[in-house]
């Protein structure tokens, strides 16, 4: 049997070039390999404040972006998390094994707690919720950007004390960052990652951004006060651009080099824009038909619940049965 691969995204913005790079790319590029899950994680994206029709919206335009970027739905499975049960009721069963303590460190709570007037139980929650996803198919490889490391240390944490508390019933899932692209900076501040919640205009290379637009975007990135590319003492900002070509290039650091080494940030941003522009084309072209058909991504996700609900359910009676919650004789 194949091993299974699940990750997920949250639909509570514009997906842009960075869950493209840190996490898409390699989802169309390792799934054959693998039983693939990908989910929309629309629970977690309730865990701040979500206008409720501009979410279902960003719930099906997410869908189809994992189609257009190459996610095989006659391959993969691709799911809406709320629309199996079972992810929220294996959550509440590992929140009960887990401590408090080890929500408090996550930094990704303590980053959203700071910018919350109010901050809801959720977002201390939210990574229980994403160990439940993950637990819930007993996955074995874990595809996502560098952000989501510390959860995925934390999955483990629960998984072990899960199984050392009640005997083994989880599998150990491992993380998979890709080699280039795993943490993608925000073109106005590469101090920053770049994120679908930062306001500012010039912040993020959408994936349905207009060509115009992208360039316009990456012409004006942060750079630095030298005048060109040069490889012994990059900045932030020009180092970010070069990551971003070689990630969808696929360019060898041998062959970045040789292109790009004394180049003016200029014509830099220029030949970083066109490659973008050159692999969104395809991606935007492929959306725009999938989305032609209104009821093709509503009958994927009903599939996709349909094909993995067995699965769940099997692991939540488990779960039931390690803690001696009722389950009918
Ligand atoms: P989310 O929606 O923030 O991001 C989706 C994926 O994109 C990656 N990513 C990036 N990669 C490189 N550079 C960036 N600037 C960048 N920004 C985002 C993320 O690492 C992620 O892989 N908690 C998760 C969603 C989730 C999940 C899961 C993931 C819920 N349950 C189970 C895996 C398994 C999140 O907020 O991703």
């Amino acid at each position: 049997m194949k091993k299974r691969v699940f990750s997920g995204v949250q639909p509570s913005g514009d997906l842009h070039i960075g869950n493209y790079l840190g996490a898409l790319k390699n989802w169309a590029r390792i799934q054959y390999d693998y039983e693939s899950i990908f989910c929309i994680v629309d629970l977690h994206a309730v865990t701040v404040f979500q206008e409720p029709a501009q979410l279902l919206a960003k719930i099906r335009e997410t869908a189809a972006l994992f189609i257009a970027a190459g996610i095989d739905p006659r391959h993969s499975t691709i799911i809406a998390q709320s629309s199996i049960p079972a992810h929220a009721e294996l959550a509440w069963m590992l929140t009960c094994v887990t401590p408090f303590g080890w929500l408090g460190r996550m930094t990704q709570f303590k980053a959203k707690a700071a910018a919350q007037e109010t901050v809801g139980d959720g977002i201390f929650q939210y990574p229980v919720l994403m160990a439940a996803d993950i637990l819930l198919y007993q996955a074995a490889v874990v595809p996502v950007g560098e952000d989501q490391s510390q959860h995925l240390e934390l999955t483990r944490d629960v998984a072990q004390r899960f199984n050392s508390l009640y005997g083994e019933t989880f599998v150990m899932p491992e993380t998979s960052l890709p080699s280039v692209g795993a943490r993608i900076m925000g073109l106005d501040d590469p101090d920053v990652k770049m994120s679908k919640s930062a306001k500012g205009a010039n912040h993020a290379v959408n994936l349905l951004d207009p060509p115009d637009r992208i360039r316009k975007t990456i012409m004006r990135a942060t750079t630095d006060s030298n005048p060109a590319v040069n490889f012994p003492a990059l900045g932030p900002g020009v180092a970010n651009l070069l990551n971003i070509y070689q990630a969808f290039s696929g360019a060898s650091d041998e062959e970045m080099h040789a292109r790009f080494e004394g180049m003016r940030y200029g014509d830099l941003k220029k030949q970083v824009a066109e490659m973008v522009v050159a692999q969104l084309e395809p991606l935007q072209r492929r959306y725009a038909e999938i989305t032609s058909d209104p009821g093709y991504v509503a009958g994927i996700l009903r599939e996709g619940a349909e094909r993995v609900s067995p699965i769940a359910n099997s692991t939540v009676e488990l779960v039931k049965r390690r803690m001696g919650l009722y389950v009918e004789p």
